[in-house]
């Protein structure tokens, strides 16, 4: 394929970093501002690709919108304010901004459409349009609103108490946008398991009272939101292809700065834990509801474990660069439970299995995850690719850092969506 970046192999990695925002704090932050009354300041705001989008779709809504590099002022007017955007509202590779905003668009009395890029049309949608649906939206789509080209026209809502079948903050989120709007009703949605809090935690900082007990989380519509002062921490999911760079690169040791450490985020510190991991966390508060903290990881032995159940959700993300985790571990490793791997930005159990193997990695793929068995040295020089995936392609990067052979990757452009400068902080790490 075009376009392949040569991949670095590194005796050792030493220093510091400071990772950048967290993606999913980061929609959120630029969403509930382009909601709330008033000027919200965003600070250490995630520039990349998916965040982008959001911010192009609420300017199409005429919200006031301005970013310089990690600040972003949103200068909002209430919700009534949105209005109908007169194009096509692109997210181009992101699920968040896709189903988020469905949640906000399903109370707005206009008609949207929403279209991505190929990935963004074979990611399930009926998750979020059918509730949505319930509460009074009308939404068509491909497969009856199940992927995207999806046009929407938001109606007046009644509020829905769901149980979802998957444990999906996005699902949660949506449900509880929507419901936002469905005047003195109550929304409560509840979850197999828990998944990542931040709307719950973030909507408190706009001013929302919403009450979380369990797996479960409600509010009562007709409340409106204040603007507030967002400081996002570092990104725990970006940090992750650090930490396990730091782990199994020989002679390293790293410091990430100010990485979130939202319980609902930090199943990969708890793996690492489990795993036999060199790893010290040493706290720097919260703000707004979010707490941070700066993480120290040393080479390390490792040994294999099982991950599964709740803790899936707590580190979904990860789990590609988990899988190269465990190729250094003694033993096995089992990653089950975890299907959702099959609808993120690409199939996720295919992928890695696929990319990993040409490295000459023992890993076999199941029904509902993985099977790695180490300890296994990286040795074949192989070109390959991230399929478009962000993850997976800082995931083969972090893997060629320990591959004895030579190792190219194509379609390296896809870590823009969530980690622009990830080449620049592998380099300062390596050199
Ligand atoms: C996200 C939720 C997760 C995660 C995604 C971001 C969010 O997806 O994988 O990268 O910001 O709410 P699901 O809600 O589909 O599990």
């Amino acid at each position: 394929m075009s376009n392949e970046k040569k991949l670095r192999r590194a005796e050792a990695l030493s220093g510091e970093i400071a990772i950048p925002g967290d993606k999913s704090i980061s929609h959120r932050a630029v969403m509930f501002g382009a909601l709330a009354n008033g000027e919200t300041v965003i600070e250490n705001f995630l520039a990349g690709a998916d965040c982008l989008s959001t911010i192009a779709c609420f300017r199409q809504m005429g919200v006031e919108i301005d970013q310089e590099g990690t600040k972003v002022k949103v200068s909002g007017k209430g919700i009534n304010a949105l209005r109908e955007p007169e194009g096509i509202l692109d997210v181009g590779n992101s699920g968040t901004t896709t189903r988020l905003m469905l949640g906000i668009l399903a109370g707005r009395p206009f008609h949207a459409c929403i279209v991505g890029d190929e990935s963004i049309a074979k990611r399930p949608m009926t998750r979020v349009t059918d509730p949505l649906r319930e509460m009074g939206a009308a939404i068509d789509g491909r497969q009856n609103g199940n992927y995207t080209p999806i046009s929407i026209r938001g109606g007046k809502l009644s509020g829905l108490e769901y149980v979802s079948p998957v444990a999906s903050a996005q699902v949660k989120s949506a449900i509880l946008l929507a419901g936002l709007q469905a005047n003195n009703e109550k929304t409560k949605v509840t979850e197999p398991h828990k998944s990542r809090d931040h709307t719950e935690r973030m909507l408190r900082a706009f001013g929302i009272e919403v009450k979380e007990e369990g797996l479960s989380a409600e509010l009562i519509g007709g409340q409106s939101l204040q603007a507030a002062s967002i400081q996002v921490p570092g990104d725990i999911s970006s940090a992750a292809f650090f930490l396990v760079a730091g782990a199994i690169v020989p002679s390293s040791t790293i410091t990430l700065k100010n990485v979130g450490i939202n319980p609902t985020r930090i199943g990969i510190i708890e793996v690492l834990r489990q795993m036999g991991a060199d790893l010290t966390i040493e706290e720097r508060g919260s703000h707004a509801h979010e707490p941070a903290a700066d993480l120290t990881i040393s080479t390390s032995e490792l040994k294999g474990t099982v991950i599964s159940g709740e803790l899936i959700p707590r580190l979904i993300d990860e789990i590609p660069v988990i899988a190269l985790l465990a190729t250094q571990a003694e033993g096995d490793t089992v990653i089950k439970d975890a299907s959702e791997l099959k609808v993120k930005e690409t199939n996720r159990i295919d992928t890695v299995v696929q990319e990993l193997k040409k490295l000459g990695a023992d890993i076999e793929p199941t029904d509902d995850g993985m099977i790695i068995r180490g300890k296994q040295t990286l040795r074949n020089s192989a070109s390959v690719s991230s399929h478009g995936d962000h993850r997976i392609g800082m995931m083969l990067a972090v893997a060629a850092l320990i591959t004895e052979g030579d190792v190219s990757l194509s379609d390296h452009e896809a870590i823009n969506v969530s980690y622009p400068q990830f080449f620049d902080h592998l380099n300062q790490l390596a050199d």
